[in-house]
């Protein structure tokens, strides 16, 4: 593995630490582009498919350059060339990381392919056939996608996005939820005839889709289906286990391919069914562009390098702890819960990749919803608030619908909420006082379609790569999630027996409450 030295015993550190106490780096953005008229054009940057206004950021010339040192000394460029080498920076685990693999185009005829590569687009185009194949036929009108975490957030938010590029006359539904709620009211309005389930699970072990994938076979046997082959399939790393289950039609995928880094493997099966083969690979064909920009281009024009520094410098230097994400457009509604997937689950973590202790933050929370909505309920406090949260609005140029002026309005609300936030209101003393110089970053598509939202999410993933590598920690691994498994699997027959021996005082009081008739 490459050598990578922490930021914290970095020179570029320390000086930022100087700079930051200094009263120079007290940026007031009003001032900033009323001296440089020049300041949209030098942070704000066109990266394939996506365009970031990062302008109304806390951040100077001075200020970009000492992060950018930081990332040269952290060693960022190697272990971004290591990770498309294909080396196993995920050591915690022993693994290769190469979700980028996934997105790599076929060499052209002749040209030798490396075996992974060559898996890649063995999978991809029998998954694609089978999609097509679930397009065709009529008698199939509803696929259940049965899931959670990376199974579930990255193809639910991909397929809502891309809603308007869907074929007409098939449902799409995701089912997640241990809370037998979700999976009865899913099935209420189905017919085994007429659905087929996927069952996403890299593991196939994960208690909440074996659940559930258990309870749709028992519903789909009880309401006289037959043909199993036909009506379930399984994406997974473990087709053997599949297999065990009953079922047979499988499409796979490798250990290299992180779960929350899924969606564009088997894992994106219910896109491909949604928008076809062809929308699926020009998503595809939108990731492996914005890889290209984040393998090739100069750190300082390279927008997930450029993304990460503004992070690391809110989070490290400025103490911010959260991020809002905000997409003006209703079809990215799950665009937020997809990204806290990513970022809290990459950089939540308090070790470094060697289990050291880290002595400084790492990832902040993310929230959102769409704008609108969320203008009418939690604006207030990131406008008046005492918490400084830097928002990071998405918008598109061009809607899909033809209503008259709904698009200006979405569009003007979003350029006057940054600039709210920025330029603020005097009224000393007054309840309509307006700080100002709250920082936004704008991210900009032409149009929500599969390349740009392809680009769109491979560009946060590499934003990830790059505020994990910079904080030395291991973006790929989620230990974090294990101890929950555990004790819930400790508590279920606890649940049945009312057996509290050796819990702790409130977990026995609940247990107990539970358990008591009503
Ligand atoms: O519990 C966390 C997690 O392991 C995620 O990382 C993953 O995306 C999710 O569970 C689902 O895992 P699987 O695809 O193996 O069912």
């Amino acid at each position: 593995m490459t050598e990578r030295t922490r930021c914290d015993r970095t020179a570029a550190w320390s000086a930022l630490r100087v700079a930051r106490a200094g009263a120079a780096s007290d940026i007031d953005l009003r001032k900033a582009f009323d001296v440089d008229a020049g300041r949209f054009e030098a942070f704000s940057q066109q990266a394939p498919h996506v365009f970031a206004d990062l302008s109304k950021n806390l951040i100077d010339a001075r200020i970009e350059h000492g992060l950018l040192q930081l990332a040269r000394e952290c060693g960022v460029a190697g272990h971004r060339d290591a990770m498309f080498a294909g080396a196993a920076i995920n050591n915690t685990e022993q693994r290769a990381v190469r979700h980028v693999l996934l997105r790599t185009p076929r060499p052209a005829a002749g040209a030798s392919m490396e075996p992974d590569l060559a898996l890649v687009h063995e999978t991809l185009d029998a998954m694609l056939a089978y999609a097509e194949q679930v397009r065709g036929d009529p008698a199939i009108t509803d696929v259940v996608n049965i899931g959670i975490g990376g199974s579930d957030l990255g193809p639910q938010m991909a397929v809502r996005a891309l809603d308007a590029f869907a074929q007409a006359g098939k449902r799409l539904h995701f089912v997640s939820n241990v809370d037998g709620h979700e999976l009865d009211a899913t099935l209420r309005d189905l017919t085994p005839a007429g659905t087929v389930f996927l069952i996403a699970s890299k593991t196939f072990t994960t208690i909440e889709t074996m659940t559930n994938a258990a309870s749709a076979k028992r519903w789909f046997e009880a309401q006289g289906g037959g043909d199993i082959a036909r009506h379930f399939c399984a994406l997974t790393t473990n087709v053997e286990a599949a297999n065990r289950f009953g079922i047979t039609t499988t499409f796979g995928f490798w250990d290299w391919v992180g779960g929350r880094y899924s969606l564009w493997s088997a894992i994106g099966l219910p896109i491909a069914i949604a928008i076809g083969a062809d929308g699926f690979r020009a998503f595809l064909a939108g990731a492996h562009e914005m890889d290209e920009h984040f393998r090739t281009a100069p750190l300082e024009r390279n927008l997930p390098v450029r993304l990460a520094l503004i992070d690391i410098w809110y989070r490290n230097f400025r103490g911010f702890t959260s991020r809002s994400i905000a997409p003006y457009h209703s079809a990215l509604a799950r665009w937020p819960a997809y990204l806290q997937q990513l970022e809290m689950e990459s950089n939540g973590k308090r070790v470094d990749a060697q289990g050291e202790t880290l002595p400084f933050d790492t990832a902040p929370v993310l929230w959102g919803e769409p704008g609108t909505n969320g203008q009418h309920a939690y604006f207030q406090q990131l406008h008046q608030g005492t918490d400084v949260v830097p928002v990071e609005f998405v918008a598109v140029k061009t809607p899909r619908h033809t209503l008259e002026g709904h698009h200006d309005l979405l569009l003007a609300n979003a350029l006057a909420q940054a600039q709210a936030l920025m330029v603020g209101q005097a009224d000393p003393g007054g309840h309509r006082h307006f700080t100002g110089n709250r920082p936004s970053t704008f991210l900009l598509l032409d149009e929500l379609a599969p390349g740009n939202l392809g680009a769109l999410i491979a560009m946060q993933e590499h934003r990830v790569f790059v505020s994990g590598s910079i904080w030395g920690i291991n973006s790929f691994d989620q230990w974090g999630v294990e101890l929950g498994k555990v004790l819930a699997k400790a508590i279920a027959p606890r649940l049945a027996s009312g057996d509290v021996a050796g819990l702790d005082g409130s977990t026995a009081g609940l247990l107990r409450r539970l358990r008591t008739k009503p």
